[in-house]
């Protein structure tokens, strides 16, 4: 959730890490914090609540040196404050870390270390790290550190300077990413690689466990039990351009527009038209396998969740293999029935998201297979499943999904594809949904260039207290994605239901100031679909349809076109996303950094 970055070499080192952290600022932006080695010796540290702005605009003119860390928060234990901004240093003021994840036991901790004496500046859990490895008497930084850690309980990426060995920074990770950049005579060390990634695009992930030493014009890694371990530096793809806001105000707005090409990407070197499927390279599933699959269970947080149950309907729609999606934080924690014939598959953007990551660990430690559909290579998610399908949809960086939901959708198409021609889909229902497929970057582009006309439905519906979004079947997970869109970057209460369900209860909410957002496509549920607007203008309420035809009970149509049915899905998301984007900045919102929320949840 927070950002780290960390720097040691021969350059100025403020300015390096004020820029990673704006460039980490979408994973966390209650607070931030920067401590480097002061020339004469000593750590010198600022901290500010607030943006990194803030941080920028304390930050005294002599500032010299040329290692630090930074870091920016997402509060969990202790309210945004200065004070509990990290880094986070001793009392002697030696020893500074920063920290991603939660120590669970820190409260244990702090308890004993302030019967010993200790007094403790924050309300912080990350604190006890930096004052158990102050207090190590180890003689090596290495040692201190590996100490310290020896006794948390809990998840961390940490990065720790010490006043007495200025020539290195250590870092450690268990459960929270940690990244090494490798330059030339210079070294960083990252909670992302987008605060790096312009500096060097070769790049060391560090695995649960591990531990590293950066030193200006070296770096080892080795295990927190001291055991040697090979990193060899893995070249970065994405260009440092991608993080960007390439000429659009926000990068929400440069996301949704980029998609065409991302789709794109998703497909890119994938199809295979002699057999009308399409060739997944690291799914590590063979045919004989993919045919034995009785079930597939699909796991995801938010809107990845959401992109699961459209893949869900789509690999019961093609491949007639028995799938759903279940928010990965419930399914972990109800002691879920693991079948050896089911396929279980773990979705999220990140890679990182923590529900979903010890999801699949439970389900490994239990025997089952779990691919993933991840966007960041190399992810924890990616790196702990047994195979899986990229979705190559480049960085995202605004807080909320959209590029991200998109891909991730086609790539269910891809692998509901691949599974339904293993078994029984024809060859003409094959090439049907390759070319739908085919058909969705320009498709994209025509919803794209109606931006004008949906921006002025969002001045009209901005004014709305609450909304209520309605779908059927393909269209629910449509109507709930748009939904929490709304409600993340809008603040608009949005609810959403099965357009089935409406008379079942949430009929009695409808009245003039509650407009619905109806998902109507043209297929074999659009006459029920549209006996639920029927419902709803007998009740005055006022309703936005999205459509492949006008709807004459709706007050607005937007068109979007018309391609397969199973992919209709993939299209009629994307207007609703403008929808939110315009929404919210008719009503003045901070569209990237929506309040409360942060990019990556890497914590329970
Ligand atoms: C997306 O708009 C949200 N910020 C959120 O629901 C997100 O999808 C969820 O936290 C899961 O993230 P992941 O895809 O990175 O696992």
């Amino acid at each position: 959730m927070c950002g780290i970055v960390g720097y040691i070499g021969k350059r100025d080192v403020a300015p390096l890490l004020l820029e990673g952290l704006q460039r980490l600022e979408y994973r966390g932006y209650d607070s931030a914090g920067i401590v480097i080695a002061g020339k004469s010796g000593g750590l010198k540290a600022v901290k500010a609540k607030g943006r990194v702005r803030e941080l920028e605009a304390r930050v005294p003119k002599r500032f010299a040196g040329t290692t630090g860390i930074a870091h920016t928060r997402w509060a969990t234990h202790g309210a945004p404050s200065d004070v509990n901004a990290h880094p986070h240093l001793d009392t002697e003021g030696k020893v500074a870390v920063v920290h991603n994840g939660i120590v669970d036991n820190a409260s244990e901790l702090r308890a004993k270390l302030e019967a010993d004496g200790v007094v403790f500046a924050s309300e912080t859990d990350s604190e006890v790290i930096t004052h158990l490895i102050a207090r190590s008497q180890a003689a090596s930084l290495e040692e201190k550190v590996r100490e310290a850690l020896k006794v948390i309980e809990g998840t961390y990426g940490i990065a720790v300077m010490h006043a007495d060995f200025p020539d290195r920074i250590v870092a450690a990770r268990n459960g929270s990413p940690v990244v090494l950049g490798i330059g030339e005579k210079e070294m960083f060390v990252a909670s992302d690689v987008a605060a790096l990634i312009s500096h060097t695009r070769q790049v060391v992930t560090l695995d649960d466990g591990e531990m590293a030493t950066l030193k200006a014009d070296d770096f080892r890694t080795y295990t927190t039990s001291g055991t040697r371990t090979t990193a060899t530096p893995e070249t970065v793809e994405w260009e440092a351009a991608s993080y960007d806001m390439g000429g659009h105000d926000t990068y929400m707005h440069k996301e949704i527009c980029e998609q065409p090409d991302a789709v794109d990407r998703v497909l890119r070197g994938r199809i295979d038209d002699k057999f009308s499927t399409v060739h997944l390279g690291g799914l590590n599933l063979d045919a004989r396998e993919a045919r034995g699959i009785r079930r597939v269970k699909i796991l995801g947080c938010g809107t990845s969740y959401h992109a699961g149950m459209i893949g869900a309907s789509l690999v019961e729609g093609l491949a007639r293999i028995p799938a759903d999606s279940e928010p990965a934080s419930e399914f972990r924690y109800r002691n879920p029935v693991v079948d050896p014939d089911t396929l279980y598959i773990a979705v999220s953007q990140s890679g990182e998201t923590y529900d979903v990551l010890a999801a699949v660990q439970e389900l490994k430690r239990k025997g089952a297979r779990v691919l993933g559909v991840v966007n960041v290579v190399g992810s924890a998610i990616a790196r702990e499943t047994d195979g899986g399908v990229y979705v190559h949809a480049g960085p995202e960086v605004c807080v909320v999904s959209t590029k991200c939901f998109t891909n991730t959708v086609v790539a269910f198409a891809l692998l509901a594809l691949h599974l339904g021609r293993i078994r029984d889909l024809s060859v003409a229902d094959g090439k049907r949904i390759i070319e739908g497929l085919r058909a969705l970057p320009e498709q994209i582009q025509q919803i794209l260039a109606q931006e004008e006309d949906i921006k002025k439905l969002a001045a009209e519906y901005a004014e709305a207290k609450s909304m209520m979004f309605i779908g059927r079947v393909r269209g629910y997970p449509v109507a709930l994605e748009a939904s929490l869109k709304l409600k993340e970057i809008s603040y608009i209460h949005a609810e959403a239901y099965p357009a089935s369900e409406l008379k079942h209860g949430p009929l009695a909410l409808i009245e003039p100031a509650m407009p619905t957002v109806a998902i109507v496509p043209d297929d074999s549920l659009l006459e029920k679909n549209r006996a639920a607007m029927e419902e709803i203008k007998a009740r005055s309420g006022r309703i936005l349809a999205v459509a492949h035809r006008e709807q004459e009970k709706a007050d607005h149509t937007i068109l979007v076109p018309k391609n397969e049915d199973e992919l209709d899905p993939i299209l009629m998301g994307i207007p609703l996303q403008l929808l939110a984007y315009h929404t919210a900045l008719a009503l003045g919102r901070d569209i990237d950094k929506p309040r409360n929320l942060a990019k990556s949840v890497t914590v329970e």
